[in-house]
């Protein structure tokens, strides 16, 4: 196949529930340009609408907006947070600093994954959960006044961190964090600041939050996707020839961990930035394909490129000699086991990879891939081994690629509108 062509990624993710939510606590109307309209930004939505807040609906390249207050109101049924890790633990953060009570649910997925890693220290802050202590969804919370809190995270997580800061930010109080294994993704932190609030880190690595700023209403544009576009670039690498331009990409140095080991592999990836937005720096990536080199990923890179690991391990596959990476245990918490799966999908397609305790094992090679892949639903998992669809003669059947629309909503027809047969190309001049 030959890549080509210019492409735009929808909005980022993370940026998108952020900013839904902080429009949502803020009186007054709020527009998100750019925003992601995908599967998981509706459950944040639909979480909104159901605490009192008015939110437009989310159509594709339409602005989203927000008509915020600023408390929430008592929610009169069970919010429900889809798919959406993201959702669930940012919302828990927020209505810890609320007097009612409201009760979370998900869908299997989101209902199999561990959630004391917030409430355990929201319970702490004065929240109250019921059942008490609970690890899995569904559950309720009843906020109210909060306390201070100290907390060290048991692992480098955005959720968790941006969970607690929104605590604070909603009940008034200080929090300070320490993340123990590299830094996750600071978009909170950068959007707290532009508030306002002092987030400030300390020598040691503590992340000190002081409620000294307001909340107003915004007008913003949000960033592409990193991790969205990360599935691009690497079918881009895969291809035979051509080159592809990504636009517009967020290139938060907390998010593009993935160029940092591209560049390592031997990967033709050029960052070319271009301003701010959202105050994130932003830019276009360009790719050109080409044979890659195995790596290894160590501990302290995989909070900054957490999302990235399935694409990565593909790319490790088509790679010369051995690819590692490290601890990488949180990837089994993820919407599906994705440590596990991925190991299991590689060998599928004609890959030797392993799990050798918390670590990925990936054994590169030329064959052409062939075989099943079993996605379980999870987005990631399924647009990973769709760029192989790059690979000439690559023989990969998928078991679903809708559920892309948790995240990239457009994926498959974005993915076929850059790659083209190496014949019809040619044909095409
Ligand atoms: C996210 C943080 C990451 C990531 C998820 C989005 C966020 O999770 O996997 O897709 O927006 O905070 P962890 O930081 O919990 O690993």
């Amino acid at each position: 196949m030959i890549v080509h062509g210019s492409v735009a990624v929808p909005g980022d993710k993370s940026l998108t529930h952020r900013l839904m939510l902080l429009a949502g606590l803020t009186p007054g109307r709020s527009r998100l340009r750019g925003a992601l309209t995908s599967l998981d930004a509706r459950s944040t939505a639909r979480i909104l609408r159901g605490l009192g807040i008015g939110v437009s609906s989310l159509r594709p390249n339409a602005d989203v907006v927000v008509q915020g207050r600023a408390r929430f109101k008592r929610p009169l049924q069970t919010l429900h947070c889809g798919n959406s890790g993201t959702t669930a633990r940012l919302s828990l953060g927020l209505l810890a600093a609320h007097s009612f009570t409201a009760r979370l649910t998900g869908d299997n997925s989101l209902r199999s994954r561990p959630m004391r890693r917030v409430t355990e220290p929201l319970a702490q802050m004065g929240a109250q959960f019921g059942p008490v202590d609970p690890d899995r969804l569904p559950f309720s919370v009843r906020g109210g006044p909060l306390r201070p809190l100290e907390w060290r995270l048991p692992v480098s997580s955005a959720q968790i961190k941006g969970c607690l800061l929104f605590a604070g930010l909603a009940g008034g109080v200080p929090v300070s964090l320490l993340e123990p294994s590299g830094r996750s993704r600071d978009h909170t932190e950068r959007l707290f600041r532009g508030f306002g609030y002092a987030v400030v880190e300390d020598a040691a690595g503590w992340i000190h939050f002081s409620p000294s700023g307001a909340l107003r209403s915004f007008d913003l544009t949000v960033p592409g996707d990193p991790s969205s576009a990360a599935f691009l670039v690497g079918a881009a690498l895969l291809a035979e020839g051509g080159s592809l331009r990504v636009q517009g990409v967020g290139l938060n140095p907390t998010r593009t961990g993935f160029l940092r080991v591209l560049d390592r592999m031997g990967a033709r990836v050029t960052a070319l930035a271009g301003g701010e937005s959202g105050g994130e720096p932003v830019g276009d990536l360009m790719v050109e394909p080409g044979p890659l080199r195995g790596t290894r990923v160590v501990a302290t890179e995989i909070p900054g490129l957490i999302d990235e690991v399935p694409v990565l391990a593909v790319l490790a596959s088509r790679a010369r000699g051995e690819s590692r990476f490290e601890e990488v245990g949180e990837l089994r918490v993820k919407e599906s086991d994705r440590l596990g799966l991925l190991a299991a999908n590689l060998r599928a397609i004609g890959t030797r990879a392993a799990v050798e305790g918390n670590a990925l094992v990936v054994e590169g090679g030329e064959a052409r891939p062939a075989g099943r892949v079993r996605t379980a639903g999870d987005h990631r998992i399924a647009m990973a081994f769709a760029t192989l669809r790059a690979v000439p003669g690559a023989k990969v059947h998928l078991d679903d690629l809708t559920c892309a629309d948790v995240s990239f909503p457009g994926f498959d027809a974005a993915l076929s509108s850059v790659l083209a047969r190496r014949k019809a190309r040619l044909l095409r001049g």
